[in-house]
């Protein structure tokens, strides 16, 4: 595939899921931001959901540059993301809020008082799970949602388990996503044992989600999201029932794809 293509892939079902895979990471990151741009146009009081981790660094590149030549105005937008550390302080550079603060918002026309990211650093982690719930559910609901994918299938912090839990909800993480995250930190140790995040409830309820995906490492998870059953041992298995779910693939991470294809 040209590195500048996206191509529609379809397993022939009726169903509320796109694929797209894209010729690079660049055109991954285009058309993914070309999608978020289209629907902040749509509805600028735009209530939009953001994720962290490498997979949308590219998209939140696209997104400056759209808005720096004046496509996409963020003057209006509320965000909430998906998950934080806990404990940790915001100005730690490892925290989720420095994170976006640094790859998005400082680099975007938002008002940063519209900015929400779970704190880290509060005593009352239950409260704070409520409250953000309350909070989201009071401005009308997510309108769009972004989502990276881990290897293990994960969304937001929601790991593998029996259970989908619905709520906003503090987690144990597991020892292969301290392990996968320890590549940002100086060591394993050094990575929270905990988190808070959004559940698979806030996160299906989200009016259109749009998951990025790229690398080899992601094949495994993607197939098994996209194709394989629905079941809480791949938390994102549960998008196939989402009614406006769009994965943005490159090649490697849809290489393990055998029902969807090109159209
Ligand atoms: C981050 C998040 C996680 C990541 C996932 C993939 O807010 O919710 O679920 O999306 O771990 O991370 P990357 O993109 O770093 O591979």
């Amino acid at each position: 595939m040209n590195s500048n293509e996206v191509k529609a892939y379809s397993n022939g079902k009726k169903s509320g899921v796109k694929v797209f895979v894209a010729g690079s990471y660049e055109a991954l990151s285009k058309k993914a931001a070309t999608i978020l741009a289209g629907a902040i146009a749509n509805k600028p009081e735009f209530i939009l959901g953001l994720a962290t981790g490498t997979s949308p660094l590219g998209l939140y590149d696209e997104l400056a540059e759209l808005n720096a030549q004046g496509r996409v105005d963020f003057s209006k937008v509320t965000s909430y993301n998906l998950d934080e550390y806990y404990p940790i302080a915001p100005e730690n550079d490892q925290s989720y809020r420095y994170f976006m603060n640094k790859n998005l918002f400082s680099k975007i026309n938002i008002d940063i008082e519209k900015t929400h990211v779970l704190s880290g650093l509060t005593k009352d982690p239950e409260g704070e799970c409520k409250a953000y719930d309350a909070e989201i559910e009071a401005a009308g609901g997510i309108d769009l949602q972004v989502l990276g994918i881990g290897n293990n299938g994960h969304i937001g912090f929601n790991e593998p388990g029996k259970d989908f839990i619905w709520g906003t909800h503090m987690v144990e993480l597991t020892e292969s996503t301290i392990e996968a995250n320890s590549r940002l930190f100086n060591s394993a140790d050094e990575v929270p044992r905990a988190a808070l995040s959004m559940g698979i409830g806030n996160i299906m309820c989200a009016k259109q989600i749009v998951l990025v995906a790229n690398g080899p490492k992601k094949a495994q998870a993607v197939k098994e999201a996209l194709e394989g059953e629905i079941t809480p041992y791949c938390q994102a298995s549960i998008l196939q029932l989402h009614p406006n779910v769009t994965f943005v693939l490159d090649e490697d991470a849809a290489s393990a794809l055998t029902e969807y294809k090109e159209i």
